[in-house]
């Protein structure tokens, strides 16, 4: 089984240490490979996604990958800037297919944002296209308009786009997942205004006709971001496009407790993945000892489960986090009155000794 190791900048090689002293503690064979990814890679090799770090990638059976980016970046060209090097992995390996499961642990209820019976017990699924959508689509740059309301103005622009079978495909990912849950499937889009997502809603439904057993319903973005925040219980599994998945994602983490606490998994149709939090690199307190490792480490559990076929040894991870959250440890983002605030190592160690 061999694993690339991509730990990236700013709290992202602190996160990616405790997830490999977990895995290491399985008492498993692993092959790991660490390579520069990121700014990082941009300071050692001058791009943020060097062509030895991609053949890497490419030849892993998982990718275990920190996080990317840095506000010193922000005024590189575009082609070089860190978030480059994971947009640029997820094309290359054709990762469509993003799971972000959104899972409230009895022992953080009191860290979320909502009220606790609003999120107590909850367990969603996000899966969001990642290959696809204004993220990548072409045209795209800055010119002078020649109409519009200033014409002869600077402007930009974006192509939103969707393919029938970039659609489908995700559908049917959705679909079988929802099989394995409760069996139901909410299509995220804007149907009402945008073309894209209008044959988004339409091929998602001709994809369900596969799937009667399913229960399957559309809404809207802004109503789904309402309702997030609601009634978050109401979900199973939510399908959408990129953009939107990355914005939701981001909003379900705090049903959950913190960013810190939410996984993902990225894969194409080999089961090949890559495995990296939610969040991103959180240069606001990297390097200070405090960042939540959970999510990086229930990302390891996710890469034992889909690409290196070990669900025990996913089990095994994903109870000594909830032991470890029974113990009362927390780092200071889900930390609430009458719990332990630790580091990121001492949550890494405490994970290591509860997996013994
Ligand atoms: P962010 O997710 O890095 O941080 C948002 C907030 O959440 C910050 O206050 C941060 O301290 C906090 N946070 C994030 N992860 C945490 C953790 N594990 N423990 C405790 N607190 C945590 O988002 P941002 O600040 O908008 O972006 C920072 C940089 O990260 C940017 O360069 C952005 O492009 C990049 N980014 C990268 C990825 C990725 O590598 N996949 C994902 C998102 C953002
Ligand atoms: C994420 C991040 C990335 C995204 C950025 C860093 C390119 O926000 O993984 O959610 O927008 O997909
Ligand atoms: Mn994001």
């Amino acid at each position: 089984m061999k694993i690339a190791v991509l730990p990236g900048d700013g709290i992202g090689p602190e996160i990616t240490a405790e997830a490999i002293k977990v895995l290491q503690a399985l008492g498993l064979k692993f092959e790991l490979e660490t390579a520069p990814v990121g700014g990082a890679a941009y300071e050692a090799a001058g791009h943020p996604l060097p062509e030895a770090t991609l053949n890497l990638a490419k030849a892993s059976d998982a990718i275990l990958f920190g996080a990317v980016g840095d506000w010193k970046y922000d005024q590189l060209d575009r082609p070089l800037r860190p978030e480059q090097a994971i947009l640029g992995l997820r094309k290359a390996l054709s990762l469509f297919a993003n799971f972000r499961p959104a899972i409230c642990y009895e022992q953080l209820v009191d860290a979320s944002s909502l009220k606790p019976e609003l999120v107590a017990g909850l367990d969603i699924l996000i899966i969001r296209e990642l290959t696809g959508d204004i993220y990548f689509g072409q045209p795209r740059g800055r010119r002078t308009a020649a109409d519009g309301h200033f014409p002869g103005a600077e402007e930009a622009f974006d192509t939103m786009r969707y393919s029938r079978p970039e659609i489908e495909r995700i559908a049917r990912v959705a679909f079988e997942a929802a099989r394995k849950r409760n069996k139901k499937v909410t299509s995220v889009d804007k149907a009402n205004v945008l073309e894209t997502f209008q044959l988004w809603k339409d091929v998602v439904a001709e994809v369900h006709r596969d799937y009667p057993d399913v229960a399957l319903d559309h809404m809207y973005v802004d109503n789904a971001a309402m309702q997030l925040v609601k009634a978050p219980k109401a979900f199973d599994v939510i399908v959408t496009g990129n953009m939107f998945g990355d914005i939701l994602s981001d909003e379900a983490s705090m049903l959950t407790g913190s960013i810190g606490m939410l996984p993902s998994a990225s894969l194409n149709d080999k089961k090949q993945g890559l495995y990296e939090p939610s969040h991103g690199s959180a240069p606001d307190i990297a390097g200070k000892g405090v960042a939540n490792p959970l999510a990086t480490i229930l990302s390891a559990a996710m890469m034992l489960r889909f690409s290196l076929g070990q669900p025990e040894a996913a089990d095994r991870i994903e109870a000594a986090v909830k032991q470890v959250l029974a113990q009362g440890l927390r780092t200071p983002d889900i930390y609430s009155a009458g719990t332990t605030k630790v580091g990121t190592v001492q949550m890494g160690d405490a994970v290591v000794n509860a997996l013994r």
